[in-house]
């Protein structure tokens, strides 16, 4: 059988990660992302278990080795453990990882774990109670802190947190974030909040630049990490003293897409070749049966053509995308 090339792209970037989105619905309503809470758009329902699995087969037999299960929040399908489990037992799948609020996470963590997702982002945005429930628009703060502690304890290898960056809302908590991961071994991710097709407003009164986040780190004696092979556009800090280490996330820096290396599907099987610029190209009706994988894989490959070299956020350019839960963060 003729072997399927990796997914690359025109610009000589691989692509052996795949972010994929089980839903657009959340349970939160975080300030930058879904203030008003989730509200239903079209008709279509979500990839069907079936559909996900086609369409990860597909992607394992052109290289790609980590999932990232993503949404919306993507525990909140009621068949997310089967989800897992099918995607973990997919041959090639070294990694499959997933983004959450953290909502249950005490009580679901060893189920996770046991399912085969071994790497979490857990999104916590303050460590102050009241100022997490201002901008999550949930009083769980300490639920969820249970939660990253009970991944510790079951096992998983990465625990990730993601902190997005908000002027006037969190700024005042670097250093509180820098405390908070000495002793844990976790992996903090500080994120520049991104401009999206309904945050307009928000974005001009929030936003702030991950420079303060560098500066505030090389004051305190942390240090740069050399990049390693295959890593993705996150800058990754240490310091001798701390177990955790800090990551900064800024899509507005100069030659942050060079290290691309990923492709995102939604949840309604839309192929998203950047988190910003295009509307997806659908694939959904290329995983309606088993023996389309060939013609799914074909039109992968082509559509790679079209990657752009960069997002033009810098031109005030969101694309298509209204918030962030409808392609996953
Ligand atoms: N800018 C930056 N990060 C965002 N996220 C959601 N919306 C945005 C945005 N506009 C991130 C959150 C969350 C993840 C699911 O997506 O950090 O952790
Ligand atoms: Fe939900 Fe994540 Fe959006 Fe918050 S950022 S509202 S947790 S999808």
């Amino acid at each position: 059988m003729e072997k399927t090339p990796q997914i690359a792209d025109t610009f000589g970037r691989r692509f052996p990660y795949l972010r994929l989105s089980l839903t657009d619905i959340c349970n939160f309503r975080c300030s930058y992302c879904l203030p008003d809470g989730y509200k239903k758009t079209g008709c279509e329902s979500f990839l069907s278990r079936d559909e996900i699995l086609r369409l990860v087969r597909a992607f394992s037999g052109m290289g790609v080795w980590k999932i990232r299960l993503t949404g919306g929040e993507p525990t909140i399908r009621p068949d997310f453990i089967e989800i897992a489990r099918d995607i973990s037992g997919i041959h090639g799948i070294e990694k499959l990882a997933f983004t959450t609020n953290g909502y249950k996470l005490p009580e679901r963590a060893k189920e996770y774990y046991e399912a085969g997702l071994s790497a979490i982002n857990i999104s916590i945005d303050s460590l102050n109670p009241r100022q997490f429930e201002a901008i999550t628009g949930h009083d769980r703060l300490a639920e969820i802190m249970d939660g990253m502690n009970e991944c510790f304890r079951v096992g998983f290898k990465t625990v990730k947190i993601n902190t997005v960056l908000l002027r006037g809302m969190n700024d005042d908590e670097i250093d509180d974030f820098v405390d908070f991961v000495a002793d844990k071994p976790v992996s903090l991710r500080f994120i520049e909040l991104m401009r999206t097709g309904e945050n307009g407003d928000y974005f001009s009164a929030h936003h702030l630049s991950g420079i303060h986040v560098t500066q505030r780190l090389l004051e305190r004696g942390w240090s740069i990490n050399p990049r390693s092979e295959g890593a993705g556009p996150a800058v990754e800090f240490s310091h001798e003293k701390s177990l955790g280490t800090i990551g900064l996330i800024a899509p507005y820096a100069k030659d942050f897409c060079k290290t691309c290396n990923r492709l995102r599907v939604s949840a309604k099987g839309n192929l998203h070749l950047c988190l910003f610029g295009e509307g997806g190209y659908p694939l959904r009706d290329l995983l309606q049966r088993d023996d389309q994988c060939q013609d799914l894989q074909d039109k992968i490959m082509n559509l790679m053509n079209f990657k752009k070299s960069s997002h033009f956020l810098h031109d005030g350019d969101t694309g298509a995308t209204p918030h962030l839960a409808s392609i996953g963060g």
